[in-house]
């Protein structure tokens, strides 16, 4: 048995932590981004965090689905007001993933980073990032981060495509885990880089979101849409876009896609 997620357990959980000042729980959402996004729209302030226990239309990147079953993962979607322009909002997705990776490391050692923001273990997807925001005349008005944790996922449940790719804490630490106090490290640890990033800006961040990937200097293959790169993968630009080395000595500044480790 997975332990439940309710909104008690929570409160209790994330009582003191300060970027979750405002919880909200539902036991089903369609996307828990697009409800934060409309709580954003209507004013709500940074640090609202919507949890479901289900969604029914998960969003990944990419325009892919995230499997959301109840009763056993987290979903969460925060809402943040930074004091950055618009240009600058991706850096976040990069800010969120190496909070994601720090606290997710404490429950697994050994997970890594794999550009933008997915965190594996064993090479398996355990934690994945959708940051949206809303800008209007030059303005970010929002962002939204939305994180999804496989917490006591077992792959024998799932279909055979997602349990090739994912993994979750359970699979991997043996035990079953509570979701609110794995919410509970998470947003701690977001609260942490978050601060750091309006403090001293994507700098810090950049550095230590690239001591925890493999990606660093290896050959890479990144498909983004129809358009297939490859290159050395030489670090990340002040956007958090992943900078490629072609061979033709071309330096590629790509912003999204799925990247991959070219072998042998
Ligand atoms: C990805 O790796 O493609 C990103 C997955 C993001 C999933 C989370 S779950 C909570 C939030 N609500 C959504 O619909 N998506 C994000």
């Amino acid at each position: 048995m997975s332990p439940s997620l309710t909104a008690a357990s929570l409160s209790e959980r994330l009582a003191g932590v300060g970027l979750a000042r405002r919880v909200l729980f539902y036991a089903e959402l369609g996307s828990t981004n697009d409800e934060a996004f409309d709580l954003a729209r209507q004013g709500a302030p940074e640090g609202t965090v919507v949890v479901a226990d289900r969604q029914t239309r998960g969003r990944g990147r990419m325009q892919r689905a995230w499997v959301s079953p109840p009763g056993r993962n987290l979903y969460l979607s925060l809402v943040l007001r930074p004091d950055i322009a618009p240009e600058q909002a991706p850096q976040l997705s990069i800010v969120a993933g190496v909070a994601a990776a720090e606290a997710l490391w404490g429950l697994c050692p050994g997970v890594t980073l794999k550009w933008p923001n997915d965190v594996l273990a064993g090479g398996r997807k355990l934690c994945g990032i959708l940051a949206e925001m809303k800008a209007a005349a030059g303005r970010l008005d929002f962002v939204i981060l939305g994180i999804g944790v496989n917490v006591n996922l077992l792959r024998e449940e799932c279909p055979p495509e997602i349990a090739e790719v994912a993994t979750s804490l359970r699979e991997e630490t043996g035990g079953p885990l509570s979701r609110a106090e794995v919410a509970a490290v998470l947003l701690r640890s977001l609260e942490a880089a978050y601060r750091t990033y309006c403090r001293e800006g994507f700098a810090p961040l950049r550095a230590r979101w690239l001591e925890r990937t493999d990606m660093a200097g290896k050959p890479v293959r990144v498909v983004a849409g129809p358009d297939v790169y490859e290159g050395r993968m030489g670090g990340l630009d002040d956007a958090g876009a992943l900078l490629l080395e072609e061979k033709t000595g071309n330096v590629r500044a790509v912003m999204a896609g799925d990247a991959s480790l070219v072998k042998g």
